[in-house]
C-alpha cells in the first residue's frame, strides 16, 4: 500500500510501497479516506520527542484518520464497512494514518463518524477536536464568563473558540488583523486581539480585572497566566502545569488530548448538529503530502486536510 514515510528524522515525507497491516485480536484494519495534520506529525519528523516515545523506521506519519472498516482481528465486533474516525493512539511512532490503511485498536482512539459528517470533517477533528475539548472541559466555562484563547488560529485553537463560545462564553481569541481576525470572529470569538502588539493592553482594555480564564496553545504561558483574574483558570496543551504556576491564584491544568470514544462522539455530534464546524484551510491528496506540510509549517488557519485514494 502507499504511505507517507520517512527514514530518518529531518528526513522530507515521501509517498513509498509498504506492507499492508493486518490486524491482531482486538484490532481494527481501517481503510484510510482522509486524515489531517497536527503539530505532533511535524514533532515527529523533526525528532521533537524522539527523547519521550520510541520511534521505529520507517515511521508511517499521522495521527488524525477517518475511514471505512476493511477488517477486524479476533474479537471485534464492529461491521466490515463501518465508516469511523478518531486518533491513532500507539506506544510506538511507527504505523500512522498517512496511508491507505491502518491498524488501530478497538478500545480507544476510534468512534463511528455519525448522520451528517463526512470523511474530509472527521479526519480533521481527531486530535485537535479532543485537546481542544480537553482544555475547554478543564477551564468549564460559564455563561457570561470572558475566555482568552491564546493560539486560537491553528486547529485546536478554532475548536476551543467553538466550544467556549458554545459554553455562552465571551471568547477573547489572538489573531493578526485581516484574515485571521475575520476567521476567529467567523467562528464565535466575540474579540480579536493581536498577539504581534501589546497583548495585555488589548486584552486588559476589554476585561479590565483579567479574564476569568484562559487556554494556552501558543505563546509565553506566564504572560498569558497574568491576564487570568485572581482566582480564575488556565489549561495547557503545551506542558504548562500547576508546577509551574507557584504563587498564582489560579487553577492551572497541562492537557493531554484524550480521543476517548465519548468525546470523539461528542465532538462529530456537534458537528453533525451544525454547532462546531471543521475548519479546513486546504486540501491535500496523500501524494502532495509535502507540501501540505510546507503549508502547515508556514502558517495556516485551523486545518489541512489530506485526503487519501
Ligand atoms: N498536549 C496535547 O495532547 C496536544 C494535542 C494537540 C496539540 N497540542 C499542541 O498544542 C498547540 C496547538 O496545536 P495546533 O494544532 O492548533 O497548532 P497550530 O495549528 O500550529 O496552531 C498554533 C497557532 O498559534 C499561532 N501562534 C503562534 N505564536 C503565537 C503567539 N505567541 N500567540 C498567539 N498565537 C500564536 C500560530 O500562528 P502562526 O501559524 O502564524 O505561527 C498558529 O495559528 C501545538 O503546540 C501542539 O503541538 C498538544
Amino acid at each position: 500500500m502507499r504511505a507517507v514515510t520517512i527514514d530518518d528524522f529531518g528526513a522530507t515525507p515521501t509517498v513509498t510501497e509498504v506492507a499492508q497491516p493486518t490486524p491482531g485480536p482486538g484490532e481494527i484494519l481501517v481503510r484510510v479516506r482522509a486524515a489531517s495534520l497536527n503539530g505532533f506529525d511535524g514533532a515527529v519528523v523533526y525528532g521533537f520527542l524522539k527523547d519521550m516515545l520510541e520511534h521505529k523506521f520507517p515511521i508511517t506519519l499521522g495521527k488524525d484518520f477517518a475511514g471505512t472498516v476493511e477488517a477486524v482481528g479476533e474479537g471485534v465486533e464492529r461491521a466490515a464497512g463501518e465508516k469511523v474516525f478518531g486518533v491513532v493512539m500507539k506506544p510506538v511512532v511507527s504505523d500512522g494514518s498517512f496511508g491507505e490503511y491502518v491498524v488501530v485498536g478497538e478500545g480507544y482512539g476510534i468512534a463511528a463518524i455519525p448522520e451528517g459528517v463526512d470523511f474530509a470533517q472527521a479526519g480533521a477533528l481527531g486530535l485537535a477536536g479532543t485537546a481542544a475539548a480537553g482544555v475547554i472541559d478543564a477551564i468549564a466555562p460559564a455563561e457570561g464568563e470572558t475566555v482568552l484563547v491564546a493560539g486560537a488560529t491553528g486547529g485546536v485553537g478554532a475548536y476551543a473558540i467553538q466550544l467556549a463560545a458554545a459554553a455562552g462564553a465571551t471568547v477573547i481569541a489572538t489573531a493578526k488583523p485581516g484574515e485571521e481576525t475575520d476567521f476567529v470572529l467567523g467562528l464565535g470569538a466575540a474579540h480579536a486581539v493581536d498577539w504581534t502588539g501589546d497583548l495585555a493592553a488589548q486584552v486588559r482594555a476589554i476585561a479590565p480585572e483579567g479574564v476569568t480564564s484562559a487556554v494556552h496553545l501558543a505563546g509565553d504561558p506566564a504572560q498569558v497566566a497574568e491576564l487570568v483574574a485572581a482566582g480564575g483558570r488556565l489549561a495547557s496543551t503545551l506542558g504548562f502545569g500547576p508546577e509551574h504556576a507557584e504563587g498564582l491564584d489560579l487553577t492551572v491544568t497541562s492537557v493531554m488530548a484524550n480521543p476517548d470514544a465519548a468525546t470523539l462522539e461528542r465532538l462529530a455530534t456537534a458537528v453533525a448538529a451544525g454547532t462546531v464546524r471543521v475548519p479546513i484551510a486546504g486540501t491535500y491528496a496523500l501524494d502532495a503530502v509535502a507540501e501540505a506540510f510546507g503549508a502547515f509549517g508556514a502558517g495556516t488557519l485551523g486545518k489541512i486536510a489530506v485526503t487519501v485514494g
